[in-house]
């Protein structure tokens, strides 16, 4: 295909039967070892938000973290990461949440967002919401105003979207997959 003429999604590869048997794994590492991919995943990430005031960008580990750190500097505001349980080594708020089999849990530095600051959530795949949610409440809890929340990949079959819109979120996804 025309390099020019590739959207976002075809810089996605999908891997088969990974990390289990008839799950097929959107790999965005092919999208993000492209150069001009990238780029206008982190333009399009950012598009609608042209304009608004954003204070902090909030990436969900793990690939939240590579989007979030390019979308932070482009903005020249600061980043906050959101880490599985442990990784964090100052005081943190913890919130847990539903994974397909039991539970996990995120945490947040509790000092990492001021009271009304405007924040963009940032993560490469919105499938369930679960890990988004508990990201919202962490951010909520600290006082945080989210202005948006925004994916690479959407699957809509999963319902994450209506949830994150039922918290009264605003979504923005670049991408979707059918099916889990
Ligand atoms: C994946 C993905 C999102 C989350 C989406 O991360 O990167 O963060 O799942 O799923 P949900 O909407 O159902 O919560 P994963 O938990 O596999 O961990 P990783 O990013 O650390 O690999
Ligand atoms: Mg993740």
């Amino acid at each position: 295909m025309d390099n020019r003429k590739k959207t976002v999604k075809d810089y996605i590869r999908t891997i088969v039967d990974f990390p289990h048997e008839g799950i097929m794994f959107r790999d965005v590492t092919t999208l993000f070892a492209d150069a001009r991919g990238f780029r206008i995943c982190i333009d399009q990430l950012l598009h609608p938000y042209a304009g608004e005031r954003i204070d902090k960008v909030v990436g969900l580990e793990a690939r939240g973290f590579i989007i979030g750190g390019a979308i932070a500097h482009q903005l020249s505001v600061g980043f906050v990461p959101i880490r599985k349980k442990g990784k964090l080594p100052g005081a943190t708020l913890t919130q847990a949440y539903t994974l397909e089999y039991g539970e996990a849990v995120m945490e947040v530095h509790d000092d990492a967002i001021q009271p009304g600051e405007k924040v963009l959530v940032v993560d490469d795949l919105l499938a369930t919401g679960g890990t988004c949610e508990a990201g919202i409440r962490l951010i909520e809890r600290m006082g945080g105003d989210i202005v948006g929340c925004a994916f690479i990949i959407d699957l809509p079959d999963l319902g994450g979207r209506r949830k994150l819109e039922a918290l009264g979120m605003d979504v923005h996804v670049l991408c979707e997959f059918e099916g889990a």
